[in-house]
């Protein structure tokens, strides 16, 4: 049986452009939007977002383009807003990279989480070179020219990038800003960025913090200690890259929770998890399911797209292969969000869909298809009684668009993928009697059938 159409459509949809076209009376639709039934739909439907990592030179590779752009509804530049990449000499910024990414975010719809202000790695090397007193202002400087490029633009910053110790003490990362600046140079740049960019969601960021352990500890008494003193923070990311020496902790959903416990956001900032099959799907579960458990978690943002450009791509830790196949993995996240497949082929049996509720049936057929297109038709046939007027649900996967549509008339659900089409002169059948509407689908790359639903008529 075809599903059911999931009514919420969250981003702003793009203008459609509608015309006549001559002769057929063909009306030509064009526009983006995404589906229901993805990650980001699924993830706002409970209040949060859910995010990936990009890299700008794979923005024009198409179906990087179109998974990106179906599935997720935040985004953080891989490295694109690092200080080597936009300070790479002093006092001299470079933003091409980073821009085109929150460019692309933007006219998606899409909110962009920036990384990282402060790091000890990917830094260039003049900035080690610098003394304490040009180093703090250094710092500074950094923190205000890019805050302020992207003032109003970022939800969240990583002002703050791994400052803690691996193993049990606890003890600070030696870098430039610990070994010149001391304890004090985070508690300075959070203070810096709250005055560029109030609005902003200010965070701290490391990794091995996401069950109870010394690092993470040091981290929450750091947290505690500004949360006391009215340093500005406003919440902690756990950057979550798991593997079978790092698994997801039996206490993730607790420690994340002591942290919400003082009045911060916590979000799930880089999430990979090494695998496959199953098994990969069963932590991912776990993962989300922490996630939702704490109210304060807002979000999450695996750390790629597709396992083929992940920074760890030997442990395939991603939701999409290297051929943007969902893996069982995204299943699972979707599923643990309470989110529905999206047509993707499992939805309709072998007719793809059709369906009867009442006095009226729908069928599909695909009449032609050709190198980044198709055409389908929907034949609408009355029942044992007569009918005025028909309308038939019809979903295109989200990364594909519905281009022209002809013998119907169109309501849109969610841009040009989910639609409800009426008759236009071609409401009234007698009984058993037939009519059909078609329409042209724009692939993407995507050549999965559409989801025809259940006919109602009166
Ligand atoms: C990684 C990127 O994914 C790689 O492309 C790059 O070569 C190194 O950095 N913690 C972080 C991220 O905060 O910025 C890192 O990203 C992964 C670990």
């Amino acid at each position: 049986m075809a599903k059911k159409i999931p009514a919420r459509a969250r981003r702003a949809l793009s203008v459609l452009t509608a015309g006549v076209l001559a002769a057929a009376g063909v009306v030509s639709l064009a526009g983006t939007a995404e589906a229901a039934g993805t990650l980001g739909d699924a993830a706002a439907a409970k209040g949060r977002y859910f995010g990936t990592a990009v890299a700008a030179n794979h923005l024009g590779e198409a179906p990087y383009a179109s998974t990106l752009d179906a599935q997720f509804d935040s985004v953080t530049p891989e490295n694109e807003m690092k200080w080597d990449a936009v300070e790479g000499s002093r006092n001299s910024f470079t933003f091409t990279a980073a821009d085109q990414i929150v460019s692309h975010a933007q006219s998606k719809g899409m909110k962009v989480r920036g990384h990282t202000l402060v790091w000890h790695s990917q830094l260039p090397g003049w900035v080690g070179g610098l003394g304490a007193t040009d180093l703090r202002a250094a710092m500074n400087n950094h923190i205000t020219q890019v805050m302020t490029h992207y003032k109003g633009k970022i939800h969240s910053w990583d002002v703050v990038n791994e400052a803690f110790q691996d193993g049990n003490s606890g003890a600070r990362r030696s870098s430039p800003f610990q070994d010149k600046l001391g304890d004090g140079f985070i508690e300075e740049a959070f203070r810096t960025a709250r005055t560029v960019d109030p609005t902003a969601k200010l965070c701290y960021n490391d990794y091995n913090t996401d069950g109870r352990n010394a690092k993470s500890d040091a981290v929450y008494a750091m947290a505690k200690d500004f949360k006391q003193r009215g340093v500005p923070i406003d919440c902690v990311g756990f950057q979550s890259h798991f593997n079978s020496n790092s698994p997801v902790p039996s206490d993730y959903r607790a420690n994340l929770q002591r942290f919400a416990d003082l009045g911060l956001d916590v979000q799930i900032t880089e999430l990979d998890i090494e695998g496959s099959g199953s098994a990969q799907a069963a932590n991912y579960t776990s993962v989300v399911n922490a996630c939702l458990a704490v109210t304060r978690c807002t979000g999450l943002t695996v750390w790629g797209v597709t396992d083929k450009y992940s920074w760890r791509s030997s442990g395939t830790p991603l939701l999409f292969d290297g051929d943007y196949n969902k893996k069982p993995a995204y299943d699972a996240v979707l599923a643990a969000l309470g989110g529905t497949p999206d047509g993707g082929g499992d939805d309709g049996g072998g007719d793809n869909g059709g369906g009867n509720t009442g006095s009226c049936t729908a069928t599909y057929t695909q009449t032609a298809t050709w190198n980044g297109g198709y055409n389908g038709e929907v034949t609408v046939k009355a029942g044992s009684s007569g009918i005025t007027t028909w309308s038939v649900p019809v979903t295109v996967p989200s990364s594909q668009q519905v281009s022209a549509l002809w013998n119907g008339a169109p309501t849109w659900n969610a841009g040009n993928t989910v639609m409800t089409v009426k008759p236009t002169y071609n409401g009234t059948l007698a009984a058993g009697a037939s009519t059909s509407f078609g329409f042209t689908v724009m692939t993407n790359g995507n050549t999965s059938a559409p989801a025809v639903g259940a006919c109602t008529a009166s």
